[in-house]
């Protein structure tokens, strides 16, 4: 019998309007005891943990250069639409998240059990 699909009940949250997060650059919002970064890339909006996996720098500090975000402490590099690391110092990809625009804002699902 295989196993029961866990029970997660994603949850839309809105981060804020559409115009708020300039081209190429990131936000921080916090929900629960958790960070998270939300982008403004040339191929849309997307959103990932906030903290690096490298040594947990905040990555609303960084830089955004298109669909990678820099890490501002020791410029780690991740793309942002899938969250791989791209290279030392980083190795240990960032967990994205669904983004959905709606009647001008930005929104990010969280997923309850997360
Ligand atoms: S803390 Fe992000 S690259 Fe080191």
């Amino acid at each position: 019998m295989p196993d029961a699909i866990p029970e997660t009940t994603m949850t839309w949250h809105a981060v804020c309007g559409v115009d708020e997060i300039g081209a190429e650059d990131v936000v921080q919002i916090e929900h629960g005891d958790k960070i998270y970064a939300v982008y403004h890339t040339p191929s849309g909006f997307y959103a990932t943990d906030g903290l690096c996996t490298h040594e947990d720098e905040l990555l609303a500090g960084g830089l955004v250069m298109g669909e990678i975000i820099e890490c501002p402490r020791h410029q780690g590099q991740f793309e942002i639409p899938t969250g791989e690391a791209q290279g030392t110092p980083v190795c240990v990809n960032l967990q994205t998240y669904p983004t959905k625009v709606e009647a001008g804002k930005v929104y990010i699902g969280i997923s309850d059990s997360a």
